[in-house]
C-alpha cells in the first residue's frame, strides 16, 4: 500500500475543528469591519526575495523555498506583512492614507511541530499604513483586546516593548545593523548572554554593556513606572530615550481607555522579525507559554520594497493558538443553532416529492439532508438520530395522497401529520 498520509506538520481539520476555526475567523472579520479594515486576498506563493527581505533570520531559515518550473525562486508565505507592504509599495501607492487592510489565511513555517507550533497555521492580520501617531499603535492593541474578548478568552496579558530602546543604544555605540539584528535575534530567543557577548566583541563601551545588563534585569509591574525606570537606565542614549517616550505615550493612551488591558513592559523584549522600528507586543494567556498574537510598528518596510516612505503598524493573531487557548479555558462557542431536518422517502416513487420538499426546506433556510442511501425507515431514523438531526420528514404514500407528510420530532420522539405547505411553519415555530 502506498503511504498516503499527510506531510509531517500538515493537518486535516475535521468538521468540528473546521467549524471552530471558521468561528474564530468570523469574529476576526467582524473586528476588521468594526475598525474599518478592508479585506484583501494575497497569494500563498511569493518571490523568495520579497519574503526574505526583512523577515529575520529565524523565519528566513524556516521558509518553504523552492524553484518553480519556470526556474523562479519562490516561497510559501511565512507571514502576511511582506505581501501587504508589497501591495502598498506598488498597486495601492496612490490610495488615501491611512490605509487599513485585513487578511486571513494559511501560512507556512518549517517549525518543529509541537503544542501550538505547526508548519501550516492560520492568522488574522491587520495592517494600518500611513500614520505615525501613537493612536494608531493603540488601535492595534485595542482591536486585539476586542477580538480575544469576542472569542470569549479571559485573563490575557500583553507584553510590550520598543525595539528603539536596544537599537538606539547599539547604534549610538556605532554597532553595525547586521550585528544589531543578531543581538535582537538572541534577545528574542532569550539567549541574553549570547546577545551581550556579541556586543562585548564590538567596540562598545563599558557603559553600554552596563546599561544593557541593567535593562535586562529591569522588573516593574506598573507599565508607566517601568518606562520611568528604563528612561533612567538609558539616559545619555538619545534615541533610546525617545523610544521610551513613544512607548510611554502609547501606554498612557491605553491606560486612559475604557478597557482594562493588562500590560507588562519588557525593555529587552525583541521579536523574530527584522522590520520593526517602534513598539512591539505579544499577547498571552496563562494556560499557554506561546504567544496568541504579535505585532509592532515598522516604518521602513514599504520604502524597502520601493514604495513611498510610509509608516505602518500591524498585528497578526494565531488562529490555531486561539483555538488551543479556548480549549484550555473551556470557552464555549456561541453558535446560532438552527433546527435541522432529514427527509426520508418511504418508497422509490416518493423520491421526487422528497427532493422537492428538501428544496423547499432549504429555500426557507432550514438545513435539510435527503436520504440518498435507499435505507428503510428504521435505519433512516437511526441514522438521523445519530447525526443529531431535529426532525425527520417521512414522505409516505398514504400521507402524500392528502398532500401531507409525517413529521417526527426526533428529540421528543413525537410524530404528527402535517400538510406539505405547513412543514416550514411547523419547524420554524418550534425553533
Ligand atoms: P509573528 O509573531 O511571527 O508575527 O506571528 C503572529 C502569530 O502567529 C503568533 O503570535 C502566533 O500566534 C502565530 N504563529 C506564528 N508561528 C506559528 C506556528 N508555527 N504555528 C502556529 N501559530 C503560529 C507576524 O507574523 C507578523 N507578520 C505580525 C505583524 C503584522 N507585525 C506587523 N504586522
Amino acid at each position: 500500500m502506498p503511504d498516503y498520509r499527510t506531510v509531517r506538520g500538515m493537518r486535516d481539520f475535521l468538521p468540528e475543528k473546521a467549524e471552530t476555526m471558521k468561528y474564530i475567523e468570523g469574529k476576526a472579520r467582524k473586528v476588521a469591519q468594526l475598525y474599518g479594515y478592508r479585506e484583501i486576498i494575497t497569494p500563498v506563493l511569493e518571490t523568495y526575495k520579497l519574503l526574505a527581505a526583512k523577515t529575520g533570520e529565524e523565519i528566513r531559515k524556516r521558509m518553504y523555498t523552492f524553484k518553480d518550473l519556470g526556474g523562479r525562486k519562490v516561497a510559501l508565505r511565512p507571514e502576511f506583512t511582506a505581501s501587504v507592504a508589497r501591495l502598498v509599495a506598488n498597486t495601492l501607492k496612490a490610495e488615501p492614507k491611512p490605509l487599513r487592510l485585513f487578511c486571513v489565511g494559511s501560512l507556512y513555517r518549517y517549525d518543529e511541530p509541537q503544542q501550538g507550533r505547526f508548519r501550516e497555521f492560520w492568522q488574522s492580520n491587520y495592517e494600518l499604513m500611513g500614520a505615525t501617531q501613537p493612536e494608531a499603535d493603540v488601535e492595534t492593541v485595542m482591536l486585539t483586546n476586542r477580538f480575544l474578548k469576542d472569542v470569549g478568552l479571559k485573563n490575557f496579558t500583553f507584553k510590550m516593548g520598543h525595539v528603539g530602546i536596544l537599537t538606539g543604544i547599539l547604534s549610538q555605540e556605532g554597532i553595525e545593523e547586521d550585528v544589531q539584528n543578531k543581538v535582537m535575534h538572541f534577545m528574542d530567543k532569550k539567549q541574553v548572554n549570547k546577545a551581550l557577548k556579541l556586543v562585548e566583541d564590538t567596540e562598545a563601551t563599558e557603559k553600554c554593556l552596563k546599561t544593557l545588563r541593567k535593562l535586562v534585569e529591569t522588573q516593574e509591574e506598573n507599565p508607566l513606572k517601568a518606562c520611568q525606570k528604563i528612561k533612567k537606565e538609558a539616559r545619555g542614549y538619545k534615541k533610546a530615550v525617545k523610544a521610551v517616550n513613544n512607548l510611554q505615550k502609547i501606554l498612557k493612551l491605553l491606560s486612559e481607555s475604557e478597557e482594562k488591558i493588562e500590560i507588562t513592559v519588557d525593555p529587552a523584549f525583541a521579536r523574530g522579525l527584522e522590520y520593526y522600528t517602534g513598539i512591539i507586543f505579544e499577547v498571552y494567556v496563562p494556560q499557554l507559554d506561546i504567544a496568541l498574537g504579535g505585532g509592532g510598528r515598522y516604518n521602513k518596510l514599504i520604502e524597502t520594497f520601493g514604495g513611498e516612505p510610509t509608516p505602518a503598524i500591524g498585528v497578526a493573531h494565531g488562529i490555531d493558538r486561539i483555538m488551543l487557548a479556548m480549549q484550555k479555558q473551556k470557552t464555549p462557542l456561541k453558535k446560532e443553532k438552527k433546527k435541522t431536518a432529514a427527509v426520508i422517502p418511504i418508497q422509490d416513487k416518493m423520491k421526487e416529492e422528497a427532493l422537492k420538499i428538501s428544496q423547499m426546506l432549504r429555500n426557507a433556510g432550514i438545513p435539510a439532508k435527503l436520504q440518498v442511501m435507499d435505507r428503510n425507515l428504521t435505519n433512516s431514523l437511526a441514522d438521523a438520530n445519530r447525526r443529531e438531526i431535529d426532525y425527520a420528514i417521512i414522505v409516505g404514500e398514504r400521507e402524500l395522497k392528502e398532500e401531507s407528510v409525517a413529521i417526527r420530532n426526533l428529540k421528543k420522539r413525537e410524530q404528527k401529520t402535517v400538510k406539505i405547505d405547513n412543514i416550514v411553519k411547523t419547524i420554524k415555530n418550534k425553533e
